[in-house]
């Protein structure tokens, strides 16, 4: 069975749709979940399912981000994992670490790539007057939010609607996408898989 490790810096809520798919699906197993928040909310609710957790606080280290992806990458391969899923990861990654995880390190990105890579999502969508908005799982590559797409879902952008009310719709729709484009990476698919 592949063994996955799980990277948040939140809530975690992509993270828990991930690991309850894998318990019930069987076809991975959840053997990390570590954050660069030891006080992110996910790393408890991480614990309470029975699943490994590790925090490695990115501010000491300061701009050094070798360093601190050194401790990152040493908690991972304690965890000998063989995907990497980011998930509400919200640190910039270099291209020596990516290197490290080329091929099996996954990311979702809260719109439909490649429009928006970065932050502020949502707001941009609705600023555009985009009549869709969506969520896209991605290989991780050196240049950001910008690696081959394998999965993507659309929501209609609705009258009406504020930065919250598009991100939970979003939201609801990354917790069906990435566990079925995981499904499939697991098997070794990589084709992508798009969701009306
Ligand atoms: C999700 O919407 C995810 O797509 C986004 O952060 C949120 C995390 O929520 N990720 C990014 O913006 C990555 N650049 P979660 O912690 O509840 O899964």
């Amino acid at each position: 069975m592949k063994r996955v490790a799980i990277l948040i810096s939140g809530g975690g809520s992509n993270m828990l749709a991930l690991v309850r798919d894998m318990v019930e699906g069987r076809y991975a197993r959840p053997v990390l979940v570590v954050s660069n928040d030891p006080q992110a909310k996910g790393l408890e609710k991480a614990a309470d399912l029975g699943v490994t957790i590790a925090a490695v606080d990115h501010r000491p280290f300061g701009k050094n981000r070798e360093a601190f992806e050194t401790a990152l990458a040493k908690e991972i391969d304690a965890a000998n994992p063989d995907i990497l899923c980011l998930a509400g990861f919200m640190r910039i990654l270099t291209p020596g670490f990516i290197r490290r995880y080329q091929g099996k390190m996954l990311n979702i990105h809260p719109s439909l790539l490649p429009k928006y890579p970065g932050l502020h999502t949502h707001a941009r969508a609705l600023a555009a007057g985009d009549s869709e908005a969506g969520c896209t799982v991605h290989e991780v590559t050196a240049e950001l939010d910008a690696g081959p797409l394998i999965g993507q879902a659309r929501v209609p952008v609705l009258p009406g609607d504020t930065e919250d009310t598009l991100a939970a719709r979003v939201l609801t729709q990354e917790h069906r996408l990435y566990p079925q484009v995981l499904r499939r990476f697991a098997t070794g698919d990589r084709t992508p898989l798009l969701l009306p």
